[in-house]
């Protein structure tokens, strides 16, 4: 398990060999096997293989080419569709259509995600997760015809990889890890816990001789410049996302 969890890389590249469905079938019973608030499982995952359906979801996802190259992509969703049904047909009274109740179900489907995402890995699948999701939540409402109180939080491509890539830095653990109370860190260690990343991320991305002359053209002179420039993550691109993704869930049912 160890082994297995420190040696995650995303897989961006995939061959053309299909899943076994009966394969396909035991990864997915690992994410029912997962935690769940209430045990309610208010989560849902939509498997896409259908080459056509495959090419709708490819263009919400910014047209990354690992949807179209991996056989098949799991979006997982926040579902009260399920239980609010249960209650209504039992004639109960309503609940789970407010903010918490998407917060809940968003918390399901990424726990079960990542339970999913270990099993492919342990069987020699590649995965790669896709913020792409939240960006085209939207889009992807429409595409797979998701229903009231269904919302999509992620989604993986899944398959046989292509590439066998290195493992990418990481921040240190005592960043993430704090002992009984949060401590923030000061300037100088946010400086230098920062260094080796500042360094080799900028070095990547100056690698790529277009995007070397994008950064340059911008006047782009380091990493933290780029992941806040209308290349990566802008403020306007967030706002722009947030108030689509807060219009929506209003409109999926989810909402005070
Ligand atoms: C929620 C989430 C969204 C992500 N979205 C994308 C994406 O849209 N495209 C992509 O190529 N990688 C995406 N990734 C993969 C990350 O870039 C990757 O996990 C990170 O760079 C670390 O690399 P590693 O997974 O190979 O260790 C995403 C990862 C997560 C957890």
């Amino acid at each position: 398990m160890f082994e297995l969890a420190n040696s995650h890389r995303s897989i961006r590249s995939y061959t053309d060999q299909k899943i076994d469905p009966d394969l396909l079938n035991d990864i997915l019973m690992t994410g029912l096997r997962s935690s769940s608030s209430g045990n309610i499982q208010s989560w849902s995952v939509i498997v896409t293989q259908d080459e056509e359906n495959k090419a709708k979801l490819f263009k919400a996802h910014y047209e990354q080419p690992m949807v179209n190259e991996a056989p098949a992509v799991l979006t997982f969703c926040a579902d009260f569709h399920r239980m609010r049904e249960w209650i209504r047909v039992n004639g109960s009274k309503q609940s789970f259509d407010d903010f918490l109740g998407f917060m809940v179900g968003a918390v399901d489907a990424v726990i079960a995600a990542q339970s999913i995402c270990l099993a492919a890995e342990s069987v020699g699948l590649g995965i790669c997760y896709m913020g792409t999701t939240l960006m085209s939540a939207d889009k992807i409402i429409e595409i797979l015809e998701l229903p009231e109180n269904v919302f999509p939080v992620t989604s993986i491509v899944i398959g046989y990889p292509a590439e066998d890539p290195a493992l990418r830095d990481r921040l240190s653990l005592d960043m993430m890890v704090h002992h009984e109370t949060y401590r923030p860190l000061s300037d100088d260690e946010i400086r230098e816990k920062h260094a080796d990343r500042e360094k080799n991320a900028w070095d990547r991305y100056n690698a790529i001789p277009e995007l070397k002359a994008k950064l340059a053209e911008a006047g782009i002179t380091k990493v933290t410049d780029f992941y806040t420039s209308e290349f990566k993550y802008s403020k306007e691109m967030h706002t722009e996302v947030s108030t689509m993704l807060l219009a929506k869930l209003k409109e999926q049912g989810f909402w005070l």
